[in-house]
């Protein structure tokens, strides 16, 4: 959270709304209250909102034709200022937008004064901060989309890599690895959803409800929804000004896309691990021991696995933030800023990180396929060959976990016993189950959408593709 936050010095001046106050509030109080050190990243929304309201100011007669000119330029060049750093930030006005007003009144004038007309400081941020979260999701989703094209090219390269399949960690039945990680496409591709969802939500706009209850000027708010890119504006003007569901909506979002992250995490940790030896990732994302010269230390996906509980944590301050705030604006929502920020911020980091680290993952094809040849990975495999033949479901399952303990007993795998060791457990088996036993037997078996037969793997890429290329348009999302 600390890396955007500024340090801006207290001076001694009058706040903007001192007039009826007999006393100036104490440095600390300044400093507790002010919002300036991290809501200065919403300037150029900030600005953006400003001109938009500007110009329907004008237009509907509010403002004339020269107050408008000057405030364009006015504002063009504080934008300037602010890139080159030359903007002097000032903790006593506050925030981005006292700070952004009080500069402009002292470059224009009057016509900076007559800007904050029909508007409050509750409808401004509240604006600001839709305007951001919108680019935030935008660029979110297409790194998402990034990381999704880095799966499918590893799932392509790995259509016949056997590796065991898992339930409690246990070996359970072989799977093609590329199947393994089109399972991580699908819940991007439903984080895409989510997201896109949300955005429909954000992009709604709060101007023109003013500080509470609407406006006594006849502002035209659907002209300055238009120019800002929103698709309509909020129905309640109290309603628009305090209700923070939709970053608390996005959070929720952002929470599982990090929670899909932390669960390939963590198989990303696990399959590193010399015990199992699956995968090695690039040197550039691991780092080596202090003590133990050996060490090659999964740092990244261990971050991503711990990165996961500050997003959830913000989620949580969010839903906390809200949960007691009577209608409409209070103070508390202008806590909602440093959460939201560290949520885009560390998604972001995140998944373009994880992008790189997939296209640098060497894959062990041989140690998977031996893990994958211990625990009796195809003992489902017999017992639906039997059922095939006529046996009941639960007496094949009676004879097959016979068979498994005498396999275990003589150290070896269902598929290296004879057929006459095979036939003790049931007379049905003839010698068509050696390709059933065998792993590729076993896979290309399951030959139906959303299996791990090769081909459907194959084809699951293929949807995957098109799906891609689709959801890329923002004008289909
Ligand atoms: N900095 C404030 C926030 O983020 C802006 C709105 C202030 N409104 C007010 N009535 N004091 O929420």
């Amino acid at each position: 959270m600390a890396s955007k936050k500024i340090r801006v010095p207290a001076e001694k001046s009058k706040n903007t709304w001192s007039g009826r106050f007999n006393e100036p509030v104490s440095e600390l109080v300044q400093r507790y209250t002010a919002s300036v050190g991290f809501d200065w990243r919403l300037a150029d929304y900030d600005i953006r909102g400003s001109l938009a309201h500007a110009r329907m100011l004008e237009a509907t007669g509010i403002i004339d034709a020269d107050d408008l000119t000057a405030i364009e330029l006015g504002l063009s060049q504080i934008r300037e200022e602010i890139h080159s750093g030359d903007f002097v930030w000032r903790l006593e006005l506050e925030d981005v937008h006292l700070n952004i007003e009080r500069r402009l009144t002292v470059l224009i004038g009057d016509a900076g004064k007559r800007l904050h007309t029909a508007r409050s400081r509750n409808d401004q941020v509240a604006t600001d901060v839709r305007l951001y979260l919108r680019d935030a999701i935008d660029n979110l989703i297409n790194l998402i989309h990034a990381m999704q094209l880095a799966l499918l090219d590893l799932a392509e390269k790995n259509l016949d890599t056997v590796m065991p399949g898992f339930t409690h960690l246990q070996v359970a039945q072989p799977v093609v690895f590329g199947h393994h990680l089109m399972a991580y496409f699908e819940m991007l591709k439903r984080d895409v959803e989510r997201l896109s969802d949300c955005r429909k939500r954000v992009n709604k706009l709060p101007l023109g409800a003013a500080a509470l209850a609407g406006t006594s000027y006849p502002v035209n708010r659907e002209a300055v929804a238009r120019e800002l890119g929103f698709d309509g504006v909020c129905e309640n003007s109290l309603d628009a000004v305090s209700d923070r569901d939709f970053v608390i909506e996005f959070c929720a979002a952002a929470a599982l896309i990090m929670t899909h992250l932390s669960r390939l995490s963590e198989e990303l940790i696990l399959w590193m691990s010399p015990s199992f030896g699956f995968i090695d990732l690039a040197d550039r994302f691991c780092t080596g021991s202090s003590i133990m010269p050996q060490k090659k230390n999964p740092d990244v996906p261990e971050l991503v696995r711990g990165k996961t509980g500050r997003v959830n944590g913000h989620l949580v301050a969010l839903l906390t933030l809200m949960k007691a705030q009577p209608l409409a604006y209070n103070k508390d929502n202008q806590e909602d800023k440093e959460p939201m920020f560290d949520t885009v911020d560390t998604l972001t980091d995140t998944l373009r990180i994880y992008a790189d680290m997939l296209t640098g993952i060497r894959v062990n094809q041989d140690a998977m396929r031996a893990a994958a040849m211990h625990g009796y990975a195809t003992a489902t495999d017999l017992a639906d060959y039997l059922t095939k033949k006529g046996m009941p479901f639960r007496e094949a399952h009676e004879a097959v976990a016979q068979a498994v303990r005498f396999a275990e007993k003589n150290n070896r795998d269902l598929s290296a016993l004879s057929l006459p060791e095979l036939q003790q457990f049931s007379s049905l088996i003839a010698d068509d189950i050696f390709a059933v036993l065998t792993l590729e037997g076993s896979i290309s078996s399951r030959n139906h959408i959303g299996g791990t037969a090769p081909a459907q793997v194959n084809a699951a890429i293929g949807r995957a593709r098109e799906w891609l290329s689709s959801s890329s348009n923002p004008a289909i999302r």
